[in-house]
């Protein structure tokens, strides 16, 4: 099988819905979040807190080119891996890009009691995810297979994406 991409904006659920497909494939799991906090030490509130975003984007790239070159692997890729088009072009060689979609008000569910998003640290997240989910819909769109998890469970979600994966 190839490997598995999986886009989409903050709390649509890639952590958990990646985490099942290694669990039912043998797959590994990756992390371009965990990554990027592995390599320069610091929580991602850290990152942007001290060197900013567009520092944050340039390591983000960097490890989305390695992960590009690994087998067999689920990647949880960060909300905003899709902005760069480079970014696209190196994932889309060996995996599948699929895109999680949920709605705002479930995302700000899912996403207001934990305080490791710094975009969201903002007086009105669900205004802010509504803006920024609008604005980035044409890059989430370039993916081969969609999923809303706003309809379906993370078993149902992983479940339809092997699915899906095998058939390619
Ligand atoms: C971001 C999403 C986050 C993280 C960073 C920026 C974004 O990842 O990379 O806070 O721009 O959408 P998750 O989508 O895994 O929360």
């Amino acid at each position: 099988m190839r490997n598995i991409v999986l886009l989409g904006y903050m709390g649509t659920g890639k952590s958990a819905i990646s985490k099942k497909i290694c669990e039912k494939t043998g797959m590994r799991y990756v992390s371009t979040d965990g990554m990027i906090v592995e390599k320069e030490g610091m929580s991602i509130n850290e990152i942007f807190e001290k060197k900013k975003e567009p520092y944050f984007r340039q390591v983000e790239k960097d490890i989305v080119r390695d992960v590009s070159e690994l087998e067999n692997v689920v990647v949880d890729a960060g909300g905003g891996v899709v902005l760069d088009k480079e970014n696209i072009n190196n994932l889309r060689k060996k995996s599948l890009l699929i895109t999680l979609w949920a709605e705002p008000g479930d995302i700000h569910k899912r996403t207001k009691s934990r305080g490791h998003r710094p975009l969201l640290n903002v007086e009105n997240p669900q205004k802010k995810i509504k803006e920024m989910i609008e604005k980035r819909k044409p890059y989430y769109e370039v993916a081969d297979y969609h999923v809303n998890t706003s309809s379906v469970g993370v078993e149902e979600a992983a479940e339809s994406i092997i699915k899906f994966a095998r058939t390619r």
